[in-house]
C-alpha cells in the first residue's frame, strides 16, 4: 500500500502497537513524537517531531499523509480544532482513540474524561474529514500502576477490589485501529471496545500472580487512602473520576461488547494473555 499514515502517540501503549501492526500489513507509516532522540521507534519508521499543544508544528509531518491515527493526550480540547485545521489540509481519514466513558444520550458528559473526548470528537466531526471513533473502556496497561508493589512484594493494595470491569489488550485496540485506517466501511462509525471478560480488581491481581508464577493477594484500603496515593501521579479531577467509576463498578460492572471480534474477526485477548505478555515487567 502506498499511502502514508501518521500515527500520533506513536511512543505510547496504543500508538506503538498501531505502528507495528501497520508495518506488518506493509503500510508506509510516519510516527509523531515530541522528542526524536528518546522515541526508540522500530527500524524503517520515519519519525517527525510535532507537538499537539502547538498545532502549527504538525504541518511538517503531514506531507503526503492520507490517514491519521489520532490520540489526544492534552487535558483540554481547546486546541483540537486548530490541530484538525492542519490535519484536514492533507488527510482524508482520522481514526481517533476516544473513550468508552462518552454517553451519546447526554449533551453534557458526566466527568472531565468523557467531556474531553466528546469535545475532541466534535472538533474532528466539524473538520469534515472521514472519522472513526474508537471508544475503549479500561486498558489492561492500567494495571501497571501496581508494578512497584508487585515487584517488591506479594500484596496489591487498592480501593474497591470488588469493582468489576473488562480490560483491553493494546494489541486489540490497535488491530481495530488498523482496520479502520486501512479499509473502507468504517467512516462515521463509533466502536465501543472492551475486553472479553469481567474481572474484579482483586481477580486482576490474582491473574498477574498466575502469569508471574507467584501468588498475589489483594489488600483493601479506604477510598481516601487510595486517593492520596493516586494523587502522586494523576491530577485530582482524574483521580476522583477514576475512584467514582470504581465505586460504581462494584454494583454495576462495566459493559462487554463484541466489537473487537466483529471488526477484526478474532476474539479479544484475555487479561491472562496480556499479563503473560507483560510478565517480565512485573517480576
Ligand atoms: N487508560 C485507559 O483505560 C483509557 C481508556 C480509554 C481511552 N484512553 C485514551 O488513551 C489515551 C492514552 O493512550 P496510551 O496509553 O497509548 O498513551 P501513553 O502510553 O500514555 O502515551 C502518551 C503518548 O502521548 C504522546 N504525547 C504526549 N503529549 C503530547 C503532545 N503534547 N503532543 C504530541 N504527543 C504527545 C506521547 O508521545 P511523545 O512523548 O513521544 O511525544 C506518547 O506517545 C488517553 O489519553 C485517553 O485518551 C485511555
Amino acid at each position: 500500500m502506498n499511502i502514508v499514515i501518521l500515527v500520533t502517540g506513536a511512543t505510547g501503549n496504543i500508538g506503538r502497537q498501531v505502528l507495528s501492526q501497520l508495518l506488518d500489513v506493509g503500510v508506509r507509516v510516519r510516527a509523531l513524537t515530541r522528542d526524536l532522540a528518546s522515541a526508540h521507534l522500530p527500524d524503517g519508521v520515519e519519525a517527525v517531531r510535532g507537538d499537539l499543544s502547538a498545532p502549527e508544528t504538525l504541518e511538517v509531518g503531514m506531507r503526503d499523509v492520507e490517514a491519521v491515527f489520532m490520540m489526544w493526550p492534552l487535558p483540554s480540547a481547546e486546541l483540537a480544532s486548530a490541530a484538525m485545521e492542519v490535519v484536514k489540509k492533507y488527510a482524508q481519514r482520522v481514526v481517533f482513540l476516544s473513550s468508552g466513558a462518552i454517553r451519546d444520550d447526554l449533551i453534557e458528559q458526566i466527568g472531565p474524561i468523557a467531556q474531553l473526548h466528546a469535545d475532541v470528537e466534535q472538533a474532528i466531526k466539524h473538520s469534515g474529514v472521514e472519522w472513526t471513533f474508537l471508544r475503549p473502556h479500561g486498558f489492561a496497561t492500567n494495571t501497571r500502576r501496581w508494578l512497584s508493589q508487585i515487584r517488591s512484594g506479594d500484596v496489591v493494595r487498592g480501593a474497591y477490589g470488588d469493582a468489576a470491569m473488562t480490560l483491553l489488550h493494546e494489541r486489540d485496540i490497535a488491530a481495530v485501529a488498523v482496520r479502520a485506517l486501512t479499509r473502507d466501511g468504517h467512516g462515521g462509525r463509533d466502536y465501543v471496545l472492551t475486553g472479553p471478560e469481567l474481572l474484579t480488581q482483586a481477580e486482576q491481581a490474582r491473574i498477574i500472580g498466575d502469569a508471574i508464577g507467584r501468588p498475589l493477594r489483594w489488600e483493601e484500603i479506604s477510598s481516601a487512602a487510595a486517593r492520596q496515593e493516586m494523587l502522586a501521579w494523576q491530577p485530582a479531577e482524574v483521580v476522583d473520576v477514576v475512584l467514582n467509576a470504581y465505586a460504581d463498578m462494584v454494583t454495576w460492572p462495566g459493559p462487554i461488547t463484541s466489537a473487537v471480534e466483529d471488526i477484526t474477526g478474532k476474539p479479544a485477548h484475555t487479561f491472562l494473555h496480556w499479563a503473560t505478555d507483560h510478565a517480565a515487567d512485573f517480576r
